[in-house]
């Protein structure tokens, strides 16, 4: 059986996957309701992605025959600048999720938790890749300029949706 400590970090962990999908949900909307449809469709996908995140690990917590906690919903930011702060917030937000996978593995390598730092390998590489592409459409942005943000728009879009 898993440590009480570890399990309560991977059930805050839930809240955070939770917490994901809700901020990026939002900011599809948002990118849907002010024309940005590259955008929205990278954000709906993303949304849920990391829906996906938390049920992995609700599911993980079952198997360990601990008691997973459902994450009560809080209203996610629900207005941006423009789509670069939207994608600031979303590295931001990516930043602060790694760090709380890779806190978890350290704590477990602490208490011998072998199978949760077996699991969470794939976090830690999935954690790489969503960094990775947030920073891809952050240079995309940064390089286009106003005349052809519309353009890197749809750029982000097949972005995501090619995955
Ligand atoms: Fe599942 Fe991107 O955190």
């Amino acid at each position: 059986m898993v440590s009480d400590r570890i399990v309560k970090m991977l059930n805050d962990q839930i809240v955070l996957e939770g917490d994901s999908s809700q901020v990026y949900l939002a900011m599809a909307v948002w990118a849907q309701a002010n024309g940005w449809r590259g955008t929205a469709s990278f954000m709906y996908a993303q949304a849920e992605e990391e829906r996906s995140h938390m049920f992995k690990l609700i599911h993980f917590l079952v198997e360990l025959g601990a008691t997973p906690v459902v994450p009560a919903i809080e209203a996610p930011k629900a207005s941006y600048k423009d789509i670069e702060e939207v994608f600031a917030v979303a590295l931001a937000h990516e930043k602060k999720v790694t760090a709380s996978i890779h806190k978890i593995i350290s704590e477990s390598r602490q208490t011998n938790d072998y199978p949760v730092i077996t699991f969470l390998q794939w976090f830690v590489n999935e954690q790489v890749e969503e960094e990775s592409n947030v920073n891809a459409v952050l240079d995309l942005i940064s390089k286009a300029g106003k005349v052809s943000l519309f353009l890197a728009d749809k750029e982000i879009g097949a972005l995501r949706s090619a995955k």
